[in-house]
């Protein structure tokens, strides 16, 4: 892990990066279809290693004006228990990862359940990018640059009807892609949830790219939610279902550990982890440690979304 401090990079003078064999053609492939779905006014050219997917990108007025975490940390310094539970397993291993053809299914309680291929998804809304503070349950946090839009747009078009209480995400759970899932550390797939209010929230993201380009497989190629206000775990990768449910998903975390992690999992640093303190947190290349903020910082935007809830109860 870097010690370096890092000014903030703008995804224009990004240096890209062929991270891994294949991404080359992947993106020559992808090039085609993202060029004709003329996302985000993109300048991504058939046959150029070095396009990026989502280089015009509008700039979102929910980023945070906070340096950015290096690229290389970002997409080195990962959990992706599919590929291992150490940090640098996902970079390592997540090449057998294959984020096309994918599908991603909105079901459950809704007048319009749909099966979306990644083009569709690509092309669905404005993908913006949004610069996030994020805090691991772990106490390490990170500034990302993701690119993405509302989850709310995706999850609108399919009308959740009267019953929809909560949204549930669902991960791929391949042994032949991802060798992380012949161990048994959690009960796979990797579920995560939310309470609706939750989900349709405009912070929440549904996440399609990271620094200007497609995400790499260690972040959860090629599409997953990021939640900034929630520990980071709630934040599912690579993910093939999402599902509209009236009950409290049952998430994979909650499963394992219930006593450690809850289905709200908001970042507090007034609630400790059973065993360590939530208060303080280190900033992926900083020295020393910063306070952890309520609500990760964004409780201006959803601290009512728990009005009159015991958040030592509902943790
Ligand atoms: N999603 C899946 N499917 N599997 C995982 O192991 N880890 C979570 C979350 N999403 C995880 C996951 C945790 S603990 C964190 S902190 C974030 O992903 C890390 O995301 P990043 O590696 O893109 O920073």
């Amino acid at each position: 892990m870097s010690s370096h401090h890092s000014p903030i990079v703008l995804s224009s003078e990004i240096t890209p990066r062929s991270m891994f064999e294949g991404r080359r053609a992947f993106l020559r492939d992808a090039g085609f279809a993202l060029a004709l779905a003329g996302v985000g006014g993109a300048a991504l050219r058939p046959g150029d290693a070095h396009a990026k997917a989502f280089e015009g990108a509008r700039k979102s007025p929910f980023s945070v004006n906070e340096p950015a975490t290096p690229f290389k940390d970002v997409t080195t310094y990962n959990n992706f228990y599919e590929f291992g539970t150490g940090k640098d397993d996902p970079a390592e291993r997540a090449h057998t990862l294959k984020p096309r053809p994918w599908t991603l299914s909105v079901e459950g309680e809704c007048a319009k359940p749909k099966r979306w291929d990644l083009d569709e998804l690509l092309k669905l809304a404005a993908v913006e990018e949004r610069i996030y503070r994020m805090r691991c349950v772990e106490g390490w946090s990170m500034v990302i640059p993701w690119n993405g839009y509302p989850l709310a747009e995706l999850l609108k078009r399919a009308e959740p009807n009267a019953r929809a209480k909560y949204v549930e995400f669902t991960t791929l759970a391949d042994p032949a892609q991802m060798p992380g899932i012949r161990t048994a550390v959690l009960d796979w797939p990797y579920v995560e949830g939310l309470r609706i209010d939750e989900a349709m929230h405009p912070l929440t993201l549904l996440t399609l790219g990271l620094y200007g380009d497609l995400l790499p497989n260690q972040n959860g190629a090629p599409v997953r939610v990021v939640v900034p206000w929630k520990y980071g775990f709630k934040s599912a990768k690579s993910i093939v279902r999402i599902r509209f449910t009236e009950q409290e998903p049952r998430t994979a975390w909650n499963k394992a550990i219930p006593r450690e992690y809850g289905f709200y999992s908001n970042v507090n640093p007034a609630v400790d982890h059973p065993r360590w303190s939530q208060a303080r947190e280190r900033r992926i290349g900083e020295f020393g440690k910063r306070a952890t903020l309520p609500f990760n910082g964004y409780g201006e935007q959803v601290a009512g979304l728990y009005t009159g809830m015991d958040l030592r109860k509902f943790f």
